[in-house]
């Protein structure tokens, strides 16, 4: 079999076999395949897509690629959460100790920041001594002891989609449904959870688009986990506004807890226990209702903020961060960014936002570079809020003075104003199940 011809069957639209896909999964994973002709293939992907039959095979050959977690021995307990990727997205560090607060095991592996894109595991590193590496042993253990162990995704899991993904994210060939699908189902189906909610975003911020898209992605993710035997829901989540006021680590680690403990901005809220609830109807097979009475229930009696002290002081974490937030150090400037005019907000670009964030230090200029954990931006005004002339749109947090003028015009280039507020599109679209 030749590469060559692989690549050529798909540029020319035609359906590859088993055995192509498999060939091709195994060369690129051990190397025999080069960057360049996996590249051509994904592009030829890109354009020509793959029909449901080819999706699922590649699906299985990603996850086949390296080792897979045995979760047996959590029953059917077991529970994982995945986002499409977002700005502000901090809902992870609220739904999964509101998930193991009711007795789900969450053995979850995240990823850091790529591109716009905030990531988990940068989140958690801002809370002094958190290790984000675990043993295969220490992990499973301390799932079993405190319901939930959250780290970076390490050993040889899914090899072939780091290769892939890197390989995309260079190519320009991210936002492709089947590239997409087989990418984060392949990590799902190896890190072994029974149940699994899906944020896919939406809009600006997110890489699909539309909610038509959006829609194509979920349905095709939930087809494979139900395939795989797993209980499986999607919710499709609005991203064309950052989610809640942080964008940043540490910023983002205090607003999480301050929903934990009951506060905290509605629409991070709302997406947050819309997650939880299906995560927690899915672990306990009730009804989404019940499960949503549960969740209210969690956080209110102070159960779910009691059980990220747990997790976070497990994992190696200083508690004292998770009661009292304002001992993260804080960045060394913050700038506001003041309206030039009386209005109402219409959008604030959710990318845009993201890309001030890393221009500020919270995400990375370069691969492997370290973040800055007290970087990032405090949304004040959001989509139909008023403003007038001098008042503060946003802060901007940064530890390198050089990048607040550029951040600042990245940020004020995101908003656009009205002079009546704007209708708000939903914040979320739909579920799939
Ligand atoms: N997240 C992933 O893990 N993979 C993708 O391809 C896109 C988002």
């Amino acid at each position: 079999m030749l590469v060559y011809d692989i690549i050529r069957k798909k540029r020319d639209g035609y359906e590859l076999t088993d055995e192509e896909i498999a060939f091709f999964i195994e060369g690129y994973t051990k190397g025999v395949i080069p960057d360049y002709q996996a590249a051509a293939l994904c592009m030829a992907i890109f354009f020509s897509g793959m029909t449901d039959r080819e999706t699922v095979k590649l699906t299985q050959c990603m996850a086949e690629s390296g080792d897979t977690l045995d979760l047996s021995r959590f029953g059917t307990l077991s529970a994982d959460k995945h986002s499409t990727g977002g700005v502000g997205d901090k809902t992870t560090l609220i739904v999964a100790p509101i998930v193991a607060s009711l007795g789900g095991k969450v053995a979850k592996m995240s990823g850091r920041g790529l591109g716009h894109t905030g990531g988990t595991v940068d989140k958690l590193e801002s809370i002094p001594g958190y290790r984000t590496s675990l043993s295969p042993r220490e992990f499973l253990d301390q799932v079993e002891k405190t319901g939930i162990a959250v780290i970076g995704q390490n050993g040889n899991l899914t090899p072939a989609d780091k290769k892939l993904y890197a390989l995309r994210d260079v190519t320009a060939t991210i936002d492709s449904i089947p590239l997409i699908t087989s990418s984060i189902m392949s990590k799902k189906l190896a890190a072994g959870s029974k149940n699994i909610v899906l944020d896919v975003k939406v809009g600006s911020g997110a890489f699909m688009k539309t909610p038509a898209e959006a829609e194509l992605l979920a349905k095709n993710m939930v087809t494979i986990g139900k395939s795989s035997g797993r209980n499986i829901a999607a919710v499709l989540t609005n991203m064309d506004v950052p989610l809640g006021h942080a964008v940043g680590n540490a910023l983002e680690v205090c607003e999480a807890i301050e929903v934990l403990r009951g506060g905290g901005a509605g629409d991070l809220r709302e997406v947050a226990f819309a997650l939880a609830e299906q995560l927690v109807s899915l672990v306990k097979n009730v009804p989404v209702e019940e499960a949503g009475r549960l969740v209210n229930e969690s956080v209110a009696s102070g159960k779910a903020i009691e059980k990220m002290r747990e997790w976070i002081a497990a994992q190696g974490g200083d508690v004292r961060f998770v009661d009292d937030t304002s001992l993260f150090t804080p960045a060394k400037y913050v700038e506001k960014v003041v309206s030039d005019r009386d209005g109402f907000i219409d959008s604030l670009n959710a990318e845009r936002f993201g890309i001030a964030g890393v221009v500020l230090g919270a995400g990375r200029k370069e691969k492997d570079a370290p973040v800055d954990h007290a970087a990032g931006i405090i949304i004040h005004k959001k989509t139909g809020d008023r403003v007038t002339a001098g008042e503060a749109i946003c802060s901007l947090y940064t530890n390198d003075p050089g990048s607040v003028e550029a951040a600042a015009n990245i940020c004020r280039a995101a908003v656009t104003f009205g002079s009546k507020p704007a209708g708000k599109a939903p914040l979320i679209y739909g579920v799939i199940r």
